[in-house]
């Protein structure tokens, strides 16, 4: 070994003792007579001393060369430091140094490798293996190996096994474009990325696996966000002969067990709600429960009094902002801009400041009394001192334009706490989602979601009625997981991809193996999966999934480092029987 310690390990207990430590220079302080530095591994910092009358003359004169970042390797002795750090566990002590190699010199970093660095994050990107020396990244890294551990153990003695699954496949349709891999020795044909494994959990399940999980990634070609990547990872999980209940309450101990033994939380019993009912309240079908504003719906007490804005409106609805009627106009005008901005697209908002006095004063006094605003406030369960903001429109438009505002009133007013954890189940979602555009139904979550049971005969006359055996993990107003029962009768999956506009021959050439496998015995089976980069990012408190990610892509699906995606030669292209046409 190239150490006897790691730069974490020594205290005051190991005083006096010779040791070897190896590692990168963080930070050199150079009085003259006496040379201080900071050297770091994954474990710590030791800081090392260089003393002009105590270390040998030829060592001290090779410290006065040392850079950041160099790695070295040096023996010494533990001494008590004369002014403690009391800030890190090796504060106590420094390494007088005897010997010193350098192992490797390094060039200047581009950015600082301290917890608040001078890098913006392009340059941090292009660099990341520099990136992951810093404490922030590399906490991210170890936390998300911790939370890995746990739900392995977790499962493995829960009885699921874990099986790998393929990832040259052929397209699985999760509702994303697929990365697709061209093959050579077929020449002219692809193969595609797993969206997820979900056809082949289904056939293990037919295979008697009874209990499979995988911590996998999948590939989505979809437009990226701060929680979205277009490789992440799953844990990917099914179970055989189990009802929904089953399921729910397998992966509700799963995440409080994750709460507890990661960030010391207990969590109650996870409130279910209904699709609708989420729609409804929040707007949204995976809304933040950690603060309340839940949406009043005002069709009744705000139509019909004059006020044409809304009259001709398919849905009024609003929200009490707590504590906010003391904003300014000034404030206020600035949330009207704010929803206006493209990416709400609302048309506008009214205001009602519901005042300490029990008066109302608002943006719609001419044909409001405060009679009828005062049963708006009642509605919108507002207390003096809150702030009514009201939008109307198309019923779907409105709630997801009054959710965003909901989100961004709670992150302003400091209501979504990063070290607070409401998980809830989102149930009963529609089976079928119909599309204006293409004029076809998509399943809303995949076409082998069953319908429930007692609804089966409804997809003959009114399909948009039926809703799905289907759920959605929402933890602190993120989609952190999605799954459902699946259909195992050939007939009924044949019925589905009828459905969703897939002809007798389409149906057969994509699912063909499943459909035929279904022929064979296929059990009753449900399952789910999680996405693992959200839930590591959310336990950790934070949203940004890049920062758990050791090598991520950019938003526009970039690997900066690699320089990936990149052209290939053509020799490349040949053989693969491929041409590009660059316009
Ligand atoms: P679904 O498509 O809902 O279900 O995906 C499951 C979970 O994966 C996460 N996720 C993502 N995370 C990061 N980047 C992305 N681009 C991304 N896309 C999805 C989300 C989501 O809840 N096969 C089904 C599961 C099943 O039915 O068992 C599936 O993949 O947290």
């Amino acid at each position: 070994m190239l150490r006897s310690h790691t730069c974490g390990d020594l205290n005051i207990s190991d005083k006096n003792s010779s040791v070897v430590l190896s590692g990168w220079v963080q930070k050199i302080r150079d009085k003259g007579f006496m040379i201080w530095v900071d050297l770091r591994d994954r474990y710590g910092v030791t800081q090392l001393i260089f003393d002009s009358e105590r270390t040998p003359k030829n060592v001290f004169e090779a410290a006065k060369t040392l850079g950041r970042e160099f790695v070295i390797q040096v023996h010494g002795t533990v001494i008590e430091r004369e002014s403690k750090n009391k800030h890190i566990p090796t504060g106590d002590i420094e390494v007088l140094v005897e010997t010193l190699q350098v192992l490797n010199a390094s060039k200047t970093p581009p950015f600082t490798i301290e917890n608040n660095t001078d890098g913006g994050e392009d340059i941090r990107m292009k660099y990341r293996y520099l990136d992951i020396r810093r404490n922030p990244v590399k906490e991210s890294l170890l936390f998300r190996h911790r939370v890995s551990m746990e739900v392995r153990n977790y499962l493995s003695t829960s009885g699921f096994i874990e099986v790998e699954t393929p990832c040259l496949i052929k397209s699985t349709p999760e509702g994303a474009r697929d990365f697709v891999v061209p093959s050579r020795m077929n020449s002219g044909e692809f193969y595609a990325l797993p969206q997820s494994p979900q056809t082949f959990k289904q056939l293990l399940m037919v295979g008697g696996m009874d209990k499979y999980f995988q911590i996998v990634k999948c590939f989505r070609d979809e437009d990226l966000r701060a929680d979205r990547q277009p490789e992440f990872t799953q844990i990917d999980c099914e179970l055989t002969f189990v009802e929904q209940d089953d399921i729910l309450n397998t992966f509700e101990s799963l995440t409080k067990h994750l709460l507890k033994t990661l960030k010391g939380v207990d969590v109650a019993a996870f409130p279910r709600m209904t699709y609708n009912d989420a729609m409804r309240r929040y707007g949204n079908d995976k809304p933040d429960i950690r603060f309340g504003m839940e949406f009043g719906e005002l069709n009744t007490l705000a139509k019909g009094k004059g006020f044409q804005v809304f009259d001709k409106q398919e849905l009024v609805v609003g929200i009490a902002v707590p504590g906010a009627a003391t904003f300014t106009r000034k404030e206020i005008d600035k949330l009207i801009d704010w929803v206006k901005r493209p990416q709400i697209g609302a048309n506008g908002l009214v205001w009602v400041k519901y005042n300490e006095d029990g008066s109302y004063k608002s943006s719609v006094d001419k044909f409001y009394s405060q009679e009828d605003l005062s049963k708006w406030a009642d509605t919108c369960n507002a207390q003096a001192g809150d702030l009514l903001l009201v939008m109307a429109g198309d019923t779907s438009a409105t709630r997801s334009q009054l959710s965003a505002l909901r989100m961004e009133m709670g992150e302003r007013l400091g209501l979504r706490k990063p070290d607070e954890f409401a998980p809830l189940w989102i149930v009963d979602f529609p089976l079928l989602e119909w599309d204006a555009e293409t004029e076809r139904f998509h399943a809303m979550h995949h076409p082998f979601t069953a319908p429930k049971p007692d609804q089966v005969s409804l997809l003959e006359t009114k399909p948009e009625k039926v809703y799905a055996n289907a759920y959605d993990l929402v933890l602190n107003g993120n989609e952190i997981g999605g799954g459902s029962i699946r259909i195992h009768d050939q007939k009924l999956q044949q019925r589905m991809f009828d459905l969703l506009g897939f002809t007798k021959e389409e149906a057969k050439a994509q699912f063909g193996f499943l459909m035929d496998a279904f022929q064979y015995g296929a059990p009753p089976h449900g399952g789910i999966a999680l996405g693992f980069d959200r839930l590591v990012a959310i336990l950790d408190g934070k949203e940004t999934i890049r920062d758990y990610i050791a090598f991520p892509k950019n938003n526009s699906g970039r690997d900066v480092m690699i320089d990936a995606p990149a052209p290939i030669d053509t020799n490349q292209l040949e053989e693969l029987a491929l041409t590009i046409n660059k316009y």
